[in-house]
This record gives C-alpha cells, sequence and structure tokens, in this order.
C-alpha cells in the first residue's frame, strides 16, 4: 500500500455497512437543513474512565467512551453531527480547527453562537469539513473539557503531500480522581494565580501508563501519528523511542517534512509524523508534561510478529522542533506585504498588568468583561502577542488559522517570561470568533476575547 490507501479502505468499509463500525456514521437523524454527506450523532451522557489500575471513575463522556468516538470525514465533505444532552447540565460542542466558513452558528460558544443544549434536548451541527487534517472536538462550557468531553476529528486529504501506508491517532490528557475545580496555583513570589487541580497522571488514548494501548505496525510501512494534546493545563514532551519522526502536518495543514527526535505539544495543538517503522520491536511513544511532576503517559508501538516484552526505551537524539521550523505547503500570499491592522495583545494576570488579582487577562481585562476586538473584512490582521505572566499560554482563535513564521496553526503556544508570538491571519469569515488561552483554567477565570467583525 502506498499513500492513503489505507484510509481509503477504511472509509469504504465505513460506507459499506453505516452501523457496523464506531468510527462511521452511527445514525440518521432527521435533516435539519442543507444537505450533508456524512452525519453522525453523539449522545454527551455519563461514563467511565479507569483512573488507577482496577479503579474507575464515572465522568461525562462522549458516547459513554474516552476519548469520545474518532469522527472521520473526507476532504471537501459536508457533515451532520446530531448531539443529544443526556447530562443533568447544559453543554455545546466546539469543532475545534474547523475553519466553519459561513458557519459561525455551528462553532459551539454557548451564549456567543448559540444558546446552550438544554439537558435531553438536542442540537445539529452541520458544516463543511474543512481544513483537511487532525482536528477534534470539545465542550465549550465551563470545565467540561477537564472531564473527559473530547474526541478527534480527522479530515482525510484527498492527496496526502507525503506516503504513509498506516496511520495512528494518539490522544493525551491528564487526568484526575475528583472533579475539575479552580485552585490557586503558587509560583513562589507571586502567589494566588487561578490555575487547575494537580492531576493524578498521563493518559494517552484513555490508557493508563501500567496498561498502554498498543499501536501495530508492520516492518517497513511508513506510519502516520497524529497527536493531539486534548489536556486542559499541561504541555507535553513527544517522543518514539528508537525512531526519528518527520513532522508532517501542524494543526492541520500540511508542512514541508522536518526531522526531529521530540516536539513539544501544547494544549489544543497537534502535530501529525511520519515514522519509518524499520526497527522491530516493541517501542514506547512518550508524552512527558513539562515543568512539572505529573508522571507521564505513554502508549506502545508494537511490530507485528516480534515477541511484545517490555519495550525499548532507548532514545534516538535530542533534535527537538523549534519555533520557526515549519513551513506550510502552498502559498500564503495573501500575507505578503504589511498588514491592514496591527493588535497588540498583552497577556498578564492581575497584580502584575494592573486590574484585579486572581483573575487572567488580555490587556487587562477579564472576559466576559471585556471589549470586542474589531476586525475588517478582507483585512491581514497582525496580533503581536507578549506574556508578561511566567506561565505558557497556547493561544487558539475560532474559525481562522494563524501564520506563524511561515507554518498555518490555530493554537499557537506563547512562552511565559515576556515570550513574543507574530501571528497572522486574513479576516475571511465573518462572524463572532472567541479568541482564548487554551489552558482551561485560564480561559474559565477570563483569558478569552471575542473578535467582531465591522
Ligand atoms: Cu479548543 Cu475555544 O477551543
Ligand atoms: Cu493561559
Amino acid at each position: 500500500l502506498g499513500g492513503a490507501g489505507y484510509v481509503a479502505t477504511r472509509y469504504l468499509e465505513a460506507n459499506d455497512d453505516p452501523r457496523s463500525d464506531s468510527q462511521g456514521p452511527r445514525s440518521n437523524p432527521k435533516p435539519s437543513y442543507g444537505s450533508s454527506d456524512r452525519e453522525y450523532e453523539l449522545t454527551v451522557t455519563t461514563g467511565e474512565i479507569e483512573a488507577a489500575p482496577g479503579e474507575t471513575v464515572e465522568t461525562w463522556l462522549y458516547d459513554s467512551q474516552y476519548p469520545g468516538p474518532e469522527l472521520r470525514v473526507r476532504e471537501g465533505e459536508r457533515v451532520r453531527i446530531t448531539i443529544r444532552n443526556e447530562l443533568p447540565t447544559e453543554t455545546t460542542v466546539h469543532w475545534h480547527g474547523m475553519k466553519q466558513l459561513g458557519s459561525n452558528a455551528m462553532d459551539g460558544v454557548p451564549g456567543v453562537t448559540q444558546p446552550s443544549i438544554e439537558p435531553g434536548e438536542e442540537f445539529v451541527y452541520e458544516f463543511d469539513a474543512a481544513p483537511t487534517g487532525t482536528h477534534w472536538y470539545h465542550s465549550h462550557v465551563g470545565l467540561q473539557l477537564d472531564r473527559g468531553l473530547l474526541g478527534p476529528l480527522i479530515v482525510e486529504e484527498n492527496d496526502p503531500h507525503v506516503a504513509y501506508d498506516r496511520e495512528h491517532t494518539i490522544v493525551v490528557d491528564e487526568y484526575l480522581t475528583g472533579e475539575p475545580k479552580i485552585t490557586s496555583v503558587d509560583r513562589g513570589m507571586m502567589s494566588g494565580f487561578p490555575g487547575g487541580p494537580a492531576y493524578d497522571g498521563t493518559l494517552v488514548n484513555g490508557k493508563l501508563p501500567s496498561d498502554p494501548d498498543i499501536l501495530s505496525v508492520e516492518a517497513g510501512e511508513r506510519v502516520r501519528l497524529r497527536f493531539l494534546n486534548a489536556g486542559s493545563i499541561k504541555s507535553h514532551r513527544v517522543s518514539v523511542s528508537g525512531h526519528t519522526m518527520q513532522v508532517t502536518h501542524a494543526d492541520g495543514p500540511a508542512v514541508e517534512p522536518v526531522e526531529v527526535d521530540t516536539f513539544d505539544l501544547g494544549m489544543g495543538e497537534r502535530f501529525d509524523a511520519v515514522i519509518e517503522a524499520n526497527r522491530p520491536g516493541t517501542w514506547e511513544i512518550r508524552a512527558r508534561p513539562l515543568d512539572d511532576k505529573t508522571p507521564s503517559g505513554r502508549t506502545l508501538l508494537h511490530y507485528d510478529g516480534s515477541d511484545a516484552d517490555e519495550p525499548r526505551r532507548e532514545s534516538v537524539g535530542t533534535r527537538r522542533l523549534e519555533y520557526g521550523d515549519l513551513t506550510a505547503v502552498g502559498a500564503l500570499d495573501q500575507y505578503d506585504g504589511p498588514p491592514d491592522q496591527t493588535i497588540e495583545v498583552d497577556l498578564s494576570t492581575g497584580g502584575m498588568m494592573g486590574g484585579d488579582e486572581g483573575e487572567w487577562q488580555i490587556n487587562g481585562q477579564v472576559y466576559p468583561d471585556a471589549d470586542p476586538i474589531h476586525i475588517k473584512e478582507g483585512d491581514h490582521v497582525r496580533l503581536r502577542v507578549v506574556n508578561h505572566s511566567p506561565m505558557r499560554h497556547p493561544m487558539h482563535l475560532h474559525g481562522h488559522h494563524f501564520v506563524v513564521k511561515g507554518a498555518l496553526q490555530d493554537t499557537v503556544t506563547v512562552p511565559g517570561h515576556m515570550g513574543q508570538r507574530m501571528m497572522d491571519f486574513v479576516a475571511d469569515n465573518p462572524g463572532d470568533w472567541f479568541f482564548h488561552c487554551h489552558n482551561l483554567y485560564h480561559l474559565h477565570t477570563g483569558m478569552a476575547r471575542l473578535f467582531k467583525y465591522e
């Protein structure tokens, strides 16, 4: 097999019998409007996560699965997803990475693009699947994401720019045995930052490190690994023991392949990497939380036919993907020349830049008590982001991808201690779009703004 052959096979199988495969379309809800090529139905309900060997905790999940079912769509398709809310409280679903061109109302931000879906109610999302690549979906209400309301959303390319024989999705997330809640994070001199709880560990594809998921490969294959950090607080350093990785996609869109041994993956970010499976055995794929005592997560890469003994952990090297290493495949002509509008974005916490202690801020304001940022359709907009706090902030804009040093990304991690990022986008998608930190606890305590088209 070459190219996307493997993907195409799965796609056809899913289509042959839509009810035979949890990754295929599952039902046929009543049409809302338009016409769709792909239909899914998800129930938001309770389910269980194994939080320690043999110990399960009940939480909120999509279709009682963790991570939620992987939704797969083909490039150019229109997708319709019916959400049935069986939680005791309201919810919405955001399709992280989807452009939602002309579909602002499908973006899933409660009180901004739609009213929340009440308990017992249904809501039908419908949109064009674009851009291609590795994306995800998650609740956009309160701290529900950190209860496990998340899953991968894959838009398959018709013509991938790199060949591969097989693929696996790798979802990294921390877990808690208790309920998510805001805490005060003590950082030495500056105490009292609002933050999240201390996690018990890291799950990869929903599995504890003691009982890891096993991804199978065959010697000689090129394997595409789709990494998603669905966690709420931690960035992770990712590596595949015994193998170098070619990073091929960032937040969905294709990049010129870059060979590395490791990369850092911020909350909400995705990287796809292709490895050459040429070292038979069992190997460990590791996700290590940065700056933190939270235990690492892992999954295993197992070559068919080799003994499944203890995985080998030997590293290959230390070449880490750096900011600026990535270049988008294809022209970015719209971004040539000076921007039409430049917006300064200061990230800070109260008590540092003025304002109230204990809240995360953008330009000194705390959402929802914050003015919208106005942009004009057709403009090339530049965000100059400066981080006045010591913590990193993965900044995400809905409905757009930014050009960041030549790559297109929808979530960009701004390092702490005066870290800076320049993020350019073209205002080509009228609507009201959320811009926020993807540290869920920073978002929840005010680090968000609304971008409004004039
Ligand atoms: Cu992934 Cu506004 O979120
Ligand atoms: Cu943040």
